[in-house]
């Protein structure tokens, strides 16, 4: 185990921070990446069209929002989680990888991936996003959001494994538009900096990605 996730699993086993964002959570941080619309709508459609929707959850926490979503929606759903610390119930999902995501294989074929709340403390983007993308299906979709900066003590710093070179892989992808079999829409959200109001942000507080497997 690197010192990082060491520490990741450290900083979570005394369940003081939250990993149990809900459905409702999730929906929003959708309409956050630009989707106006929900998850049970999205997982319904793969499931009339398809029969069935295979979605992957990266750093997945207690599996709180895929459970619900499977409430909701149909058995037909077939839930998958990847996180560093074991499920608080391990029926709420029906398949539960216990691990460093970059450690371990990826489900093929799913139709929706979700990473919310996780990546920036996942870090190494150039190795995970073109795994993400092979673990799509045909018409497949990923909805990935990073937090990158944040202000401390007047200071901006980087949020846990982000750093310069992080950032620079996600620019050149926002310009290339594509990544392996993937259409991808990269847009940074600015960091507001107190006082600062009128003036142009330099800085990234976060990045959504969406993917879409051609
Ligand atoms: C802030 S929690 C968010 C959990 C969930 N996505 C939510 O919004 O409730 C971040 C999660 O990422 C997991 N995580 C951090 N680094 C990871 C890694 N390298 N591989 C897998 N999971 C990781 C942590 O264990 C934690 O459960």
């Amino acid at each position: 185990m690197t010192g990082s996730v060491h520490d990741y699993v450290e900083k979570y086993s005394l369940g003081v921070i939250l990993r149990d964002n809900t459905l409702s959570e999730y929906n929003t941080f959708l309409k956050n990446l630009g989707e106006h619309t929900s998850l049970e709508k999205i997982a319904a459609e793969y499931v009339k069209r398809k029969g069935s929707c295979r979605i992957l959850d990266i750093g997945c926490g207690n599996g709180q929002a895929l459970h619900e979503l499977k409430q909701h929606v149909s058995t037909l759903v077939h839930a998958i989680g990847i996180d560093l610390l074991p499920l608080h119930d391990a029926r709420v999902l029906d398949e539960f990888i216990q691990g460093n995501v970059h450690d371990v294989p990826l489900p093929s074929e799913c139709d929706i991936i979700v990473s919310f709340r996780a990546l920036h403390e996942i870090g190494s983007l150039e190795q995970l996003l073109p795994r993400v993308t092979n673990a799509l299906g045909k018409g497949g979709r990923a909805y990935l959001w990073i937090r990158f900066r944040k202000i401390v003590e007047g200071k901006i710093v980087f949020e846990g494994e982000m750093n310069e070179h992080e950032e620079k892989y996600l620019q050149t992808m926002a310009s290339q538009r594509e990544l392996g079999n993937c259409r991808v829409l990269v847009e940074s959200v600015p960091l507001p900096i107190p006082g600062q109001a009128h003036h142009k942000p330099a800085y990234a507080a976060g990045y959504i990605i969406v993917m879409l497997r051609q």
